[in-house]
C-alpha cells in the first residue's frame, strides 16, 4: 500500500497540536508534513521525521503545492480563513488520484447568537444526520458557513476526486498534547471574566446549553476519519454529507458557573462561590479580545446543542474521556 502522506495545519495550536502528537505516536507509518509560521524550540527533536514547511495561510501557492503532495489534508487553526481552504482544495484537485480533505469547524455554525434566546434553553438539539439538509444550506451569517460552502461546492463538483469531511466540533476541554498551546478557549475566557468580577456568572435563567467534547474523544473522531481516508474512504461518509459533530455531553451556563464557583472559591481565588445573574448588556460588553460584537453573547449566553450521530453510526465513536465537570478543576488551574 502506498505511504499515507498527511499535510497538517494548525500544528502549534491546541487542537492541531494534539492531532500532530496523536498521529506521531499512534500512527508512526503515516508521513506527516506540517505548515508552521515559526518552528517552536525543540520541535524537530520532539517530532523527528515530521516534515516542516514554513508559511502562512495567506501563502496560497505554497499551501496548494504542499497539499498537492499529500493524499490527506487535515486542516485546522483559524477555521474561518477562506483563502487557505481554496488553496488546499486547488492543490488537491491537481492530483491525478483520489485524495481527502478533513477540515476542523465548530458548532458556532448552529449557535443562536443572532436572535437568542440569550441565557435561556433553546430546545433545538441538532443532529448531523437528521438535520443534514439544513446544516448544508445554512444562511451566510452562520459562523463557518462561507468556508463550509467552499468545501461543499467542491464535494458536489469533484466529490470522486476530493473526498471532504468537516469535523464540526463542540467546545473542547481537557489538556492538549501539543508543544505550544495546550489550553482550549472557553475555560480561560470564563476564568478571566470571573476574576474581573469576583464571582461566576450567567444571564437570564442560565439555562442556555452548549455541547462539549474532551480533547481525547475528539482525537478518536480524527483518527477514525484519517484511518478511513488512509484506506481509501473506509466506512466514513465523505462529501457534502461528510459532516461530523463531536459532542459527548452538554452543560448549561448556570451549571458551569456553579461548578466553577465551588472550585475557585475553595482555591481562594474569589470570595463567593454563588453565581450571580448579569444583565444581557453586561454579557454583551464582554469582548474577550474579539472585534466581533456578539462574542460575549456567543460565549456565555448562547445554545450550541449537537448530537454526534454520524460519528457514532459510521465511525463507531464511543466517548471514553472524563466529563467537562471532572476536568474543570484542572482546566481552571491551567487557565
Ligand atoms: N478549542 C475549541 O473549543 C474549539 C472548538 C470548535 C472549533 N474550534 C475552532 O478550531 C480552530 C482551532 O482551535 P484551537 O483551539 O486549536 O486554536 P489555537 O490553539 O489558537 O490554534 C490555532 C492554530 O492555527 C494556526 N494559525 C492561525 N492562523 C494562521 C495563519 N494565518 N497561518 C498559519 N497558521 C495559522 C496557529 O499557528 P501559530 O502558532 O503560528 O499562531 C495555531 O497552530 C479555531 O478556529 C477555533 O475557533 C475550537
Amino acid at each position: 500500500m502506498p505511504t499515507t502522506k498527511i499535510f497538517l495545519t494548525g500544528a502549534t495550536g491546541y487542537i492541531g497540536g494534539t492531532v500532530l502528537d496523536t498521529l506521531f505516536h499512534q500512527r508512526p507509518d503515516y508521513h506527516i508534513t506540517v505548515l508552521l509560521r515559526k518552528i517552536p524550540d525543540g520541535f524537530q527533536e520532539k517530532y523527528p521525521n515530521v516534515e516542516i514547511v514554513i508559511g502562512d495561510y495567506d501563502d496560497s501557492d505554497l499551501v496548494s503545492a504542499t497539499a498537492a503532495q499529500a493524499n490527506i489534508v487535515v486542516h485546522g487553526g483559524n477555521s474561518k480563513h477562506e483563502a487557505v481552504i481554496k488553496a488546499h482544495l486547488a492543490g488537491l484537485l491537481t492530483r491525478p488520484e483520489k485524495s481527502f480533505f478533513i477540515r476542523l469547524g465548530g458548532t458556532g455554525v448552529i449557535a443562536d447568537w443572532k436572535d437568542g434566546p440569550y441565557g435561556e434553553l433553546n430546545p433545538k438539539v441538532w443532529s448531523d444526520i437528521d438535520d443534514i439538509d439544513t446544516l448544508t444550506s445554512m444562511p451566510d451569517w452562520a459562523l463557518h458557513r462561507p468556508v463550509e460552502k467552499l468545501i461543499q461546492a467542491t464535494a458536489e463538483a469533484n466529490g470522486e476526486m476530493v473526498k471532504c469531511a468537516i469535523i464540526c466540533s463542540s467546545g473542547v476541554y481537557g489538556k492538549g498534547k501539543g508543544m505550544v498551546r495546550t489550553r482550549s478557549l472557553y475555560m480561560p475566557e470564563f476564568y478571566g471574566e470571573i476574576l474581573k468580577l469576583g464571582y461566576p456568572f450567567y444571564t437570564g435563567s442560565g439555562g442556555n446549553r452548549r455541547g462539549w467534547v474532551h480533547i481525547e474523544d475528539l482525537m478518536r473522531v480524527y483518527l477514525s476519519l484519517i484511518d478511513a481516508a488512509a484506506v481509501g474512504g473506509g466506512n466514513a461518509v465523505w462529501g457534502k454529507e461528510g459532516y461530523y459533530f463531536t459532542a459527548t455531553q452538554e452543560a448549561s451556563q448556570l451549571e458551569l458557573a456553579t461548578a466553577a464557583g465551588k472550585i475557585l472559591y475553595a482555591r481562594g481565588v474569589i470570595d463567593t462561590e454563588e453565581p450571580k445573574k448579569l444583565s444581557i448588556e453586561e454579557i454583551g460588553a464582554m469582548t474577550l479580545g474579539s472585534s466581533w460584537p456578539y462574542m460575549g453573547f456567543y460565549t456565555f449566553a448562547c445554545n450550541t446543542r449537537a448530537k454526534a450521530d454520524r460519528a457514532r453510526k459510521y465511525l463507531g465513536y464511543e466517548p471514553r474521556a472524563p466529563s467537562v465537570f471532572e476536568c474543570m478543576e484542572e482546566d481552571l488551574r491551567e487557565a
